[in-house]
């Protein structure tokens, strides 16, 4: 039986500490899911439909599309009835700091009391630390580059946005 994942987000925009997790993720499952989830607390810049558009773009730049990975949104229900639908045993996040444990860990527990499900926190090159997509919007929209922390095609797509 193969394995399946899930890697859900806002992804507004995917950066590249969230492609050094989606990529960690394709060593340990057969088969991962990027899922765009629509958070109700985030006022989101970009369109779900384009932020999926830019992960696709972004994926196949680095090979990674198609291997096993599938691009999705998910804003009708629970993340974990997604995760019930194709199949996942598990929920794959990235650990940046304290921080994120802390917002991360109530979530992993209301999802395994939902439906099972497990979650799995990986620690991303600590290259990416500091990059974070609020990070991103703000430098991008007061002007600054944004090329060290997204891939080029969101970058560009950035660079139309917010002129
Ligand atoms: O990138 P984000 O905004 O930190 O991602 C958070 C997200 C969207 C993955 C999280 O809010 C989520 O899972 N929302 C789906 C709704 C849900 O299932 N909520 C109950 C369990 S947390």
């Amino acid at each position: 039986m193969s394995s399946v994942a899930v890697v859900p987000g806002s992804f507004d925009p995917i950066t590249l500490g969230h492609i050094d997790v989606i990529e960690r993720a394709t060593s340990l499952f057969d088969e991962v899911h990027v899922v765009v989830v629509h958070n109700p607390d985030k006022h989101a810049l970009i369109p779900i439909a384009h932020r999926v558009a830019l992960i696709e773009q972004s994926l196949a730049e680095r090979g990674l599309q198609g291997a096993g990975v599938v691009i999705n949104s998910w804003s009708v229900g629970l993340l974990v009835d997604y995760c019930t639908d194709v199949g996942a045993s598990a929920i794959v996040k990235g650990i940046r700091s304290q921080v994120d444990v802390a917002y991360e860990t109530p979530m992993a527990i209301v999802n395994r009391n939902l439906a099972g499900v497990e979650t799995i926190f990986l620690l991303p090159d600590p290259a990416h630390a500091h990059v974070s997509s609020s990070l991103v919007r703000q430098v991008s929209a007061l002007g600054g580059d944004v090329g060290p922390y997204v891939p080029a095609v969101v970058a560009e797509f950035l660079k139309h946005t917010t002129d």
